[in-house]
């Protein structure tokens, strides 16, 4: 399979290089074409850089993995190659979410995908930028970041995933049993099929997690970003997670 990586940085650069060693043929971006040298070279013929439009265009399935400020600009630039692909989001919004003190719930978002709760249960946050070199996490956002990129890019197949563990534990942990839950999010079925089957050809367990919804669970604030969960023991730790938003 073609698959185009927007965003080879930390991340974006080693899942290229676990789909060229799966046997894809892959085409990684940046705006430094000569960083990704000795990406290309490891990839030993598999990999090439391209721009993101062109890596767009080039991936059957696309990788997206810019860190988040840049998110927009990619979307812009990938926007129209997008339409109709998977697109895979592994990024996490930098931010904190802080309380409205007395403010309604978020209604109007939607509710959460079969089994989970409404989202009228979930207190209402108002999400700041998070300050440079902090930390805080205060709490699940009312809207994650993928739901946002769904909003700028509403004709691609979006599926949320590979964004909750750092790619040192991904690395340590790939292909070992018991293997590393990936927690998968989005309502699309054709988006579901392709994560789910390069999740396992890179050596992980796939876990679905919900609809779009529900990657506010996985992202910055919420319960299950940062969790190393073996696959057996995926289910109890997403019936905790949903617990703390009750
Ligand atoms: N690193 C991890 O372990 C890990 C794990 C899970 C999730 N994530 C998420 O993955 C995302 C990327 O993290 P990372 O650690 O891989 O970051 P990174 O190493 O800093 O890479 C960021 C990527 O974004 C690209 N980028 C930056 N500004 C851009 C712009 N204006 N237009 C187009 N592309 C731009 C960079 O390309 P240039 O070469 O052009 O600068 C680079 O490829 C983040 O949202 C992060 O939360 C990371």
């Amino acid at each position: 399979m073609r698959i185009g990586v927007i965003g080879a940085g930390q991340l974006g650069g080693t899942l290229a290089t676990w789909c060229a060693e799966s046997g894809h043929e892959v085409a990684v971006t940046s705006r430094h074409p000569d960083r990704l040298t000795d990406l290309v070279e490891h990839g030993e013929g598999h990999i090439r850089a391209l721009t993101i439009p062109e890596a767009a265009a080039f991936g059957e399935v696309l990788f997206f993995a810019p860190n988040w400020e840049s998110a927009r600009e990619a979307i812009d630039l990938a926007h129209d190659a997008m339409a109709g692909k998977v697109v895979i989001d592994a990024t996490n919004p930098a931010r904190v979410s802080v309380p409205i003190e007395g403010a309604p719930g978020p209604g109007g978002l939607g509710s959460f995908a079969p089994g989970f709760p409404s989202a009228l249960d979930v207190p209402a946050f108002v999400c700041v930028p998070d300050a440079p070199g902090t930390n805080r996490e205060l709490g699940v956002p009312a809207r994650s970041g993928f739901e946002e990129l769904i909003g700028w890019a509403p004709d691609a197949h979006w599926v949320k995933a590979f964004n909750t563990i750092s790619t040192d534990v991904l690395d340590r942990r790939r292909g070992h049993d018991p293997l590393l839950a990936e927690f998968v999010c989005t309502d699309q079925r054709d988006a579901r099929e392709a994560a789910c089957r390069i999740i396992q050809e890179l050596g992980f367990a796939p876990f679905f997690a919900g609809g779009p919804e529900a990657a506010r669970l996985t992202e910055t604030g919420g319960p299950l970003q940062r969790r190393e969960v073996d696959v057996q023991d995926a289910k109890d730790v997403l019936a905790e997670a949903l617990a703390t938003i009750h």
